[in-house]
């Protein structure tokens, strides 16, 4: 499974990078918020800055709505860097402006992803990765890790080659969900990762051997 960190903040990013098993990074319209990122031409920098900071995908969102602002927008993220996935809304302009980026040879990522219709109708269009935000239905008591189960079985059924990037994953173990799932992919701030290191044993053990070792080196 790819890990790709959900942030748009450049120290994380590097932090992230220094592990080295990041696959590539989400942002969206929130996250550049969140840093402060404003103005197109800053907005675009600082996609091409992360570019140059991971080795994979990295998603940048459109914020039109309709085809023709889409296409547009996705046209030019896609030229700033060989990495950048143009992220669309599933509405159904999105749909349209997913089918035209893909027949032009521009990799996208369908966001806002909330059940297994949608994700067909994204998968048809030729999305290469569909995001269904986990976290939010979890927050709306829905079963969010269901969908995820739902739409990698419903893609390994009719053979379609769209991955599952599990989004708003805001834990460890929706993360040990999505690898018992077979998500693709999941996408999460570093925190949730790091979480996958911690084990009591683990701890206990390492102190056991340096204590031996320093009994009699010590
Ligand atoms: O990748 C989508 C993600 O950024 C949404 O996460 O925590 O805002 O629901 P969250």
């Amino acid at each position: 499974m790819k890990f790709f960190l959900d942030t748009a903040n450049i120290d994380q990013i590097k932090e992230a990078q220094d592990l080295g098993v990041i696959d590539g990074v989400t942002t969206n319209p929130s996250l550049m918020a969140k840093e402060g990122i404003k103005g197109t031409e800053n907005i675009l920098k600082h996609y091409v800055d992360i570019c140059n900071i991971v080795d994979g995908d990295v998603s940048a969102e459109v914020i039109s709505t309709d085809f023709e602002g889409m296409i547009e927008e996705g046209e030019k993220l896609a030229s700033l860097h060989a990495q950048i996935v143009v992220k669309i809304p599933v509405i159904k302009e999105g749909i349209k402006a997913i089918k035209y980026l893909t027949s032009k040879g521009i990799r996208t990522n369908c966001t806002l992803v909330f059940t297994v219709g949608q994700a067909l109708l994204a998968a048809k269009a030729g999305a290469t990765y569909v995001s269904p935000f986990v976290g939010r239905l979890d927050d709306i008591s829905h079963d969010g890790m269901e969908l995820i189960a739902q739409i990698v079985d419903m893609f390994n059924y009719y053979g379609l080659k769209t991955q599952v990037l599990a989004a708003s994953i805001r834990n460890t173990m929706h993360i040990n969900k999505c690898i018992e799932l077979g998500a693709d992919v999941a996408t999460c701030p570093l925190e949730p990762i790091l979480g996958l290191l911690n084990h009591p044993l683990t701890d206990s053990g390492l102190k056991k051997f340096l204590d031996d070792y320093n009994k009699l080196n010590g």
